[in-house]
């Protein structure tokens, strides 16, 4: 089995196009030789993130980010470095079926319950398209769902009988499996089903894998409306978004997502032709899930029901977003049902344009929080402003910021907006960056060596360190590069630095405005000699601050002699 080898990996980078590969995630601007966009890694407005195509690599001097093909695509998707390795090469249309097999190795052991899971959706699928539940199907019709909807969403029934049991069974999954994923249980009075008498609605990974499942109730009772698999080695609770996998591809055209409650709000906003909707299953928001809506990279639309419930909920769910800096905004039902009720009751057209109005976070809060402090009362205004004041601050837009202040102020008397913290600070980062990791002395002869293979020999054979040491660090990377090749190819020697400060002064040195262009011996050898000096002169200090310090006339004589001869030398 191969794997993912060196070479195979520069292969993959030289035969991808950073350009192509970016462009399938941001649009980019042509921008002289290079092309621009906003950057993705920080919250950006004007363009700050460069692309060069002839180096194949990318900055953003706003925030820092930077590095190879590789380093966009798994910051951008939040995955491994190998794991970006194989998606460059989807994207760039390489041929991997050599190596795709290893790396799917780490889940293997999750390949058995996906199989049972499978066989479980075939089947209930299947039975629920004969003649003998049709009750069943008349249900989901009743409500809206319709067969193309049921098959999109591979909607079955589990039947009570435990018929399902023996399928599985004849299908040569053993008890101990199906247990274990949670699909029959040991009970009493014997084996049966976990889901029997319940319409199933499979829930998949954000892969596309069938992980687990929501099973409803036919009728209503004593029984739980909703069960859920239980944690399972592949179904984590807490990590789970129904209908990631299918929403990612919508979000992309859309440029949003909405998040719902439950898997019946998902389908019904699928009823009113809208794909990118995902649910949580009605329980709190966990840092994992917000992890994966921001991986999906577009606005959150929370649509929650519009009940006291579902607005606890919200505010629930936006204090942990905001908190973890998420993007989204709140539609504002105020309908006082879920999206699937509203399709049902006032049609497609109506649903369809409540997801567009939209109220901001904020705004939210203002109308959530001052329902739930009284604002005549003097110390819940006090509390109501400062709670107010925790989300205000976190708003990016200055203009925005400033006008809920000032709405703030205007229900409160209390001005808040005077201890607003700096924002700006982080912008002032990009005109510092120039030597941040040594000397100018340094950078030069670091980017001669870069160039050229005799720099680096001479390097070697006169001076052999640098003083600071993420460029001596870089240095010994180059020297190490240049042993089995004649060219750096620097997207390629990113894949070898491990450090993140070394990685960062290679991309400074492949911006740098002044960096040379050629080998220029002269300038490479000042450069070495200013370097000496700087040393000598240190070395002299030192030892003149040693000799000040001495009583012996004798070592101080011979400290001085020593220094003596430095200084000639120079
Ligand atoms: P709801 O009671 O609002 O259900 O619970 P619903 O989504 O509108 O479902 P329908 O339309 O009646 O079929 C919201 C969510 O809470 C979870 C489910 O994920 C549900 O979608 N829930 C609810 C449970 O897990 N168990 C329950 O017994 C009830
Ligand atoms: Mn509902």
């Amino acid at each position: 089995m191969a794997k993912l080898s060196e070479e195979r990996i520069n292969e993959i980078r030289s035969h991808s196009d950073i350009v192509e590969v970016i462009s399938k995630y941001v649009p980019l601007t042509r921008k002289g030789k290079n092309y621009v966009c906003n950057c993705p890694f920080h919250d950006d407005h004007d363009p700050s993130l460069s692309i060069s195509q002839e180096k194949q690599i990318f900055k953003c001097f706003a925030c820092g980010a930077g590095g190879n093909v590789f380093t966009f695509v798994s910051r951008y998707e939040n995955i491994s470095f190998a794991e970006s390795v194989l998606e460059v090469a989807k994207i760039s249309q390489i041929d991997v079926s050599d190596i795709d097999e290893t790396k799917r190795v780490e889940n293997t052991r999750l390949v058995p319950y996906y199989k049972a899971n499978q066989a479980f959706i075939d089947y209930t699928h299947y039975i629920l398209l004969t003649p003998d539940y049709f009750s069943i199907k008349d249900y989901l019709h009743q409500r809206g769902i319709s067969d193309s909807v049921i098959k999109h969403f591979e909607i079955g029934y589990n039947p009570s009988d435990d018929a399902l049991y023996h399928y599985l069974k004849a299908k040569k999954f053993s008890d101990e499996e199906l247990i274990k994923n949670n699909l029959i249980r040991l009970t009493a009075d014997g084996i049966h089903d976990v889901f029997a008498n319940r319409i199933t609605i499979p829930i998949h990974d954000k892969m596309g894998n069938p992980i687990g499942f929501t099973a409803r109730r036919i009728k209503d009772g004593d029984e739980a409306k909703y069960i859920n698999t239980t944690e399972t080695e592949c179904y984590v609770k807490g990590q789970i978004i129904f209908n990631y996998h299918r929403a990612v591809a919508a979000s992309k055209k859309t440029k949003r997502v909405l998040l719902v409650e439950g898997a019946m709000d998902v389908i019904g906003l699928y009823k009113a032709g809208i794909e990118d909707a995902v649910a949580t299953l009605g329980t709190a928001c966990t840092r994992n899930q917000l992890d994966l809506l921001k991986r999906m990279h577009v606005k959150i639309d929370v649509f929650y029901d519009g009940d006291s419930a579902g607005t606890n909920a919200i505010y629930k769910f936006g204090k942990m977003a905001s908190e973890a800096g998420l993007d989204f905004d709140v539609v504002a039902n105020h309908y006082g049902l879920d999206p699937d009720e509203i399709y049902e009751k006032y049609g497609k057209d109506e649903l369809e344009a409540l997801t567009h109005r939209t109220v901001s976070w904020i705004d939210f809060c203002f109308e959530y929080l001052q329902k739930k402090y009284r604002m005549e009362n003097y110390a819940d205004r006090v509390e109501f402003a400062k709670m107010m004041k925790v989300e205000i601050e976190r708003e990016k837009e200055d203009f925005l910021k400033e006008s809920y202040f000032r709405k703030l102020y205007e229900l409160t008397q209390f001005d808040m907006s005077q201890f607003k913290t700096e924002i700006k600070n982080s912008y002032s980062k990009i005109h510092t960056t120039l030597f941040r990791y040594g000397d100018k002395c340094e950078y030069e002869i670091l980017g001669q060596m870069l160039l050229s293979k005799q720099a680096v020999n001479v390097f070697k054979n006169e001076l052999g360190f640098l003083t600071s040491s993420v460029c001596n660090q870089l240095a010994l990377y180059l020297i190490n590069e240049y042993r089995t090749k004649d060219e750096i190819n620097v997207a390629d020697l990113l894949n070898q630095i491990k450090e993140e400060d070394v990685k960062d002064l290679l991309l400074d040195l492949s911006e740098w405005e002044l960096a040379p262009v050629k080998m220029d011996l002269q300038v490479f050898q000042d450069a070495i000699f200013k370097i000496k000096v700087k040393c000598q002169n240190a070395k002299i200090k030192e030892l003149s601050d040693l000799a000040k310090k001495m009583t012996n006339p004798l070592d101080k004589a011979k400290l001085m002699n020593e220094i003596i001869e430095l200084k000639r030398k120079l």
